[in-house]
């Protein structure tokens, strides 16, 4: 699949602002700084349609974009970010759990994690989340520009070994690089499969 056309629809602060129309929504979270805007703007093609930025929380709504007028991709803010606010903060915001486990319109998240980290306490909290609440999601390594393939393959491993210590399962697992632009095809692929079904 390739994304001929995205443009920016809108920025949620809560759950009701979200599209009210019936496309699905393909959405991304993560830790703050991970990648997540990056990530949006190589699958799009787009430069500059989800702001990147060095300081960590910069995306703080929901932020939907309709793509070739038949889905939804969305940024949602990141977690994990402590110079928030208290009220704002909780582990998961109000505005992350409220859509990630209320939206129906949400039909697949991706998960992003720093390829470069070990797998982190509060994304294994998330991921467990999911689990319980049976969200339909995938887990994608991000920054793998800046591991050799042989630390990325490790890095991998610890982490599988680590979700099935309480899956029995794995969910399906994505390796991305927004610096080196790949990744690109097998997500957009996946995405494509998950439309159809
Ligand atoms: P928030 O919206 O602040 O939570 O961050 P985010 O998850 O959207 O991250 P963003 O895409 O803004 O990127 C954060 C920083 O990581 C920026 O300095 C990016 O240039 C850098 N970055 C993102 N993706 C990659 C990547 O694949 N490789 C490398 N080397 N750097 C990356
Ligand atoms: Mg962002």
């Amino acid at each position: 699949m390739e994304i001929k056309r995205a443009t920016f629809k809108c920025s949620s602060q809560q759950l009701s602002q979200i599209p009210r129309d019936t496309l699905p929504d393909i959405a991304f979270i993560g830790r703050s700084n991970v990648g997540k805007s990056s990530l949006i703007n190589l699958l799009t093609g787009h430069g500059s349609l989800a702001k990147v930025s060095g300081t960590p929380g910069k995306t703080r709504l929901i932020n939907h974009f309709l793509i070739d007028d038949r889905w939804y991709l969305v940024d949602l803010p990141g977690y994990g970010y402590a110079r928030v606010s208290k009220s704002e903060r909780g582990e998961f915001s109000k505005l992350i759990t409220d859509y990630v486990f209320r939206s129906e319109k949400m039909h697949f998240l991706f998960v992003l994690v720093d390829s470069r980290l070990e797998p982190q306490a509060i994304d294994l909290r998330f991921i467990r989340l999911l689990g319980e609440h049976g969200i339909p999601f995938g887990i994608v390594f991000t920054k793998t520009d800046k591991l050799s393939r042989n630390q990325l393959e490790s890095s991998a491993a610890r982490y599988k070994k680590q979700l099935l210590t309480e899956w029995e399962e794995l969910p399906p697992l994505f390796f991305a690089s927004s610096a080196k632009r790949t990744g690109r095809e097998e997500i957009l692929a996946f995405i494509d499969k998950c439309l159809k079904d």
